[in-house]
């Protein structure tokens, strides 16, 4: 459905000082995040113009994307496909790159915003050279901070860049807090819709194929984040990242289990006042939030209707049934390497699930084995961070070969 220009309610000043239209980049332009960000860019042409997009393989959505868009530079990480780029936007004004380098050169580009929307620890450098620049950053990766929170955030203290959160749970929390009196905050509650088996005994769990956890019952996502809602470590990578971007202490950061996916968290306040965001869960709503940050803007997002809605419900989680909640909680706690190593594994366990090595209920078993194996150290460089990704990986893939299914 088409949607009026946006009503960016003022020309705003970005990070970088520039107004309107506001410059845009986008890494992962072809994900699911990436899509929705480009639908709401094409939709508001007087508002945005776009320098790069960025994409793993898909050379065709990103060729198509980048001129709908008229971005400056579209590039591959995967360099086999840089011919076919190349060839697709001959006799256009996009310019073909390829590769990894290509893809950190392409977040020094001074874009007013880039949006991260890399999925997994591949989006860790060209977001820290977003966040180096001072740039303003629309997150939806979570694995980059869970991975690298304390060194991200160094990054934009000494740039004065501004993460914008885009995951619908943190940008709820980001849009009801109140940061100019954090003392008045006495805790934060993400919510999670429970995912796909948020009722099934863990005996049933044993049993369950790749198409039921990606089958999400709420939101459509890409292949990753759904395995990561069905297991409900995403809820536990979302702890973590709610840690470093909002001023509270891990016993303040509260989960609830919240089948409807109407309320996207709340904030608790010391005079007992709690406020909540809500919208259906259409992630174009919080998208365009950051896009149009500090305003806002017309989404084809469907409106919330209470009455229609008609209940909402609310329960604890069961960490017995989802281990991963527990497991990033003490990851963040042991602090050092720990949540890169909790992401590494994960990302390793999720890909061999999706590829039929392993079964649902041994992705949180990895990482809670690879844990266990590899101690946590001090990080004090991004060297330090891939270093301890890269162990975790091996030994996600040791453990891996040891499961006999
Ligand atoms: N989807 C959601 O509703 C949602 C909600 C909240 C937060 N998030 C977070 O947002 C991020 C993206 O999620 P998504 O669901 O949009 O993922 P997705 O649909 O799998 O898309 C991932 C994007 O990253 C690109 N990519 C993959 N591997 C890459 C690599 N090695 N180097 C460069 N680019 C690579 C993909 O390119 P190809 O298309 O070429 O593979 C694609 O553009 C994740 O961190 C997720 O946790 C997502």
């Amino acid at each position: 459905m088409a949607v009026a220009e946006a009503p960016i309610s003022e020309p705003h000043t970005s990070a970088l000082g520039s107004i309107n239209p506001r410059s845009i980049s986008v890494f992962g332009s072809t994900g699911s995040i990436g899509c929705n960000t480009v639908e709401l860019l094409s939709q508001n042409p007087k508002s945005f113009s776009v320098d790069a997009l960025t994409a793993g393989s898909n050379w065709q959505l990103l060729a198509k994307q980048a001129i709908e868009l008229g971005a400056s530079v579209a590039v591959i990480n995967d360099e086999s496909h840089y011919n076919d780029l190349k060839n697709a936007l001959s006799g256009t004004n996009v310019e073909a790159q390829a590769g990894n380098v290509a893809l950190v050169e392409a977040a020094k580009i001074p874009s007013d915003m880039v949006v991260a929307a890399i999925v997994g620890a591949a989006g860790l450098k060209p977001t820290l050279e977003a966040a180096k620049r001072g740039a303003l950053v629309a997150l939806a990766n979570k694995e980059c901070l869970v991975s690298a929170g304390d060194i991200l955030l160094k990054e934009v203290k000494k740039s004065g860049a501004t993460i914008i959160p885009v995951d619908s749970e943190h940008s709820a929390i980001f849009q009801v807090f109140d940061f100019d009196n954090p003392d008045s905050v006495a805790g934060i509650t993400l919510t999670a819709s429970g995912g796909p088996f948020r009722d099934l005994s863990l005996a049933e769990m044993q049993s369950v194929t790749r198409e039921d956890a990606l089958n999400h019952p709420n939101w459509d996502m890409g292949a990753k984040i759904s395995i990561d809602s069905a297991t409900m470590m995403n809820k536990g990578l979302e702890i973590i990242e709610a840690f470093h971007l909002f001023p509270v202490a891990l016993d303040e950061i509260d989960v609830l289990v919240h089948p409807q996916s109407v309320v996207h968290s709340l904030v608790s306040y010391v005079d007992g006042s709690v406020l909540a965001q809500m919208g259906t869960p259409d992630m174009k709503t919080p998208i365009s939030y950051a896009l149009a940050w500090p305003g806002r803007m017309t989404t084809s997002a469907q409106k919330l209707s209470l009455a229609d809605v008609g209940r909402l419900d609310f329960r604890a989680p069961d960490n017995e049934r989802f281990p991963a909640l527990g497991l990033a909680r003490r990851a963040l706690q042991t602090g050092g390497s720990a949540p890169t190593i909790l992401n590494a594994a994960n990302e390793v366990a999720v890909l061999a699930f999706l590829q039929g090595k392993i079964g649902f209920v041994q992705i949180s078993a990895v990482v809670q084995r690879v844990l266990e194996s590899v101690n946590s150290v001090a990080m004090g460089s991004i060297d330090d961070v891939l270093a301890a990704d890269d162990e975790a990986r091996d030994t996600a893939n040791n453990v891996i070969n040891t499961i006999k299914l």
